[in-house]
């Protein structure tokens, strides 16, 4: 039997891989600190739901592109929440985000670029389609977001040459998120360079300090392709619904990605475009559990950041999302003498001495002896959590992070003590 070998080389993700060496360790009774899987730890606010169940019966194929009044009110969200203006007839809805970045890379050719420090699928992806990606350096001094000098370095050797950059804020696995004045210099060299941007704003409203992330797409609207969806922000990552903005400059796309569209997954599930309907409306009993949810990843972030550093560790400090990255970088002589060089074996390391699952860096395209990890913080009940926050009175803190993510806090005492040893 022959496979395809652009397929065949793939490999299960780490992410899914260590959540199954976490799972295995619990069913054998030990007690695992869970930094690994980043999925919301939120319920789904409850109209959403109720939605769902009221058109369950819903048995018909939906538009191949999407329900018109779901496009409708996700313009209009976009418009009020994400600051992007755009018609409803240039979104698109698809079975999740992944899904409409997979079928992106297979519709541009050309190089894709990709920020070192970028979400663990997309190098996969562009691999399984036999394309070529190339991973552009960034520091951690920059919070790990891509520099423009630094891509304007790459492009200008490459002549005529097609390139599409996919640029993630709030970013996974940094947790940082890019300022407009930022993104409106790395408009400026997409610009000049003719770039395709495949802006992955999923995590968009799970943003600390201001109201929704900024977006590339006001500062570069005619090449930008914008992706959404309701699994983070709306904690529905298992509905499986994302969409994508095409901006009117590609509106030739529309029947490029129609027809592709009608030839794999033919439209979203039904009755889950209706309880969609329900999510971007946004209405108050949707959009309290939201914003608390948000207050309350950033207590547990800023709890993190805060006793990681003052335990000496390197760390990204999280402006959105679920994630931060973390350096072991500065214990590396350390690390030497007991045979550990590589993020892997690092990974491997601590969870077996120290029962705490971090992703490794090589996985989010690092290099495997940059002793980087990705942390996510959502270990916690998050249902609890919002129960306790709407009786709590005053500003959040680290006592109450503390009180609602007792997990959290094990594995941040565990990765000192496991610090302290290297001193
Ligand atoms: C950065 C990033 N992009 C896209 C996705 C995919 O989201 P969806 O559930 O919409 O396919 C994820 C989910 O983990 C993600 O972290």
């Amino acid at each position: 039997m022959k496979i395809n070998s652009n397929i065949s080389k793939l490999k299960p993700s780490a992410t899914l891989l260590i959540n199954e060496t976490v799972k295995q360790l619990r069913v054998e009774g030990k007690k695992v600190y869970h930094f690994g899987f980043g999925q919301s730890p939120f319920p789904i606010p409850k109209p959403i739901v109720k939605n769902l169940k009221k058109n369950a019966s819903c048995n018909h194929y939906l538009p191949t592109t999407g329900l018109q009044e779901l496009k409708v009110e996700i313009a209009k969200f976009l418009k009020k929440h994400q600051n992007i203006k755009t018609a409803s007839e240039n979104i698109f809805i698809g079975p999740g985000s992944k899904e409409l970045l997979y079928q992106s890379i297979l519709i541009f050719e050309g190089t894709f670029l990709i920020p070192k420090g970028s979400w663990v699928s997309y190098v996969p992806q562009v691999n399984s389609v036999g394309k070529k990606s190339v991973i552009i350096e960034t520091y951690f001094q920059d919070n790990y977001k891509l520099q423009p000098e630094v891509l304007e370095n790459y492009l200008k050797d490459q002549k005529n040459k097609q390139h599409v950059l996919i640029l993630n804020s709030p970013n996974n696995p940094s947790g940082a998120i890019y300022s407009e004045k930022e993104l409106e210099k790395l408009a400026e060299v997409c610009k000049k360079y003719q770039i395709i941007v495949l802006s992955d704003e999923i995590y968009s409203q799970v943003s600390f300090n201001q109201k929704q992330a900024p977006s590339i797409f006001n500062y570069y609207p005619e090449n930008t392709i914008v992706f959404g969806g309701l699994s983070k922000v709306f904690s529905a990552g298992g509905y499986r619904l994302g969409f994508m903005v095409i901006p009117e400059n590609l509106k030739k796309l529309h029947t490029v990605y129609q027809s592709l569209f009608s030839e794999t997954f033919s439209a979203v599930t039904a009755p889950i475009q209706y309880a969609a309907i329900e999510a971007y409306t946004f209405k108050k009993e949707v959009k309290k559990p939201i914003k608390a949810a948000v207050k309350i990843l950033e207590s547990v972030g800023n709890l993190v950041y805060d006793e990681l550093s003052n335990a000496g560790i390197n760390c990204t400090q999280p402006q959105g999302g679920f994630y931060m990255l973390i350096s072991f970088d500065l214990f590396k002589d350390e690390l030497k003498k007991i045979n550990i060089t590589t993020s892997t074996q690092l990974a491997n390391y601590i969870l077996n001495e120290y029962q705490v699952a971090l992703l490794p860096g090589i996985d989010f395209y690092f290099k495997e002896d940059e002793l980087v990890f990705r942390l996510a913080y959502v270990d916690f009940n998050g249902k609890k959590a919002l129960k306790k926050y709407n009786n709590y009175k005053g500003k959040l803190n680290d006592t109450f992070a503390k009180s609602i993510a007792p997990n959290v806090v094990t594995g941040i005492k565990k990765l000192t003590e496991f610090v302290n040893s290297l001193k």
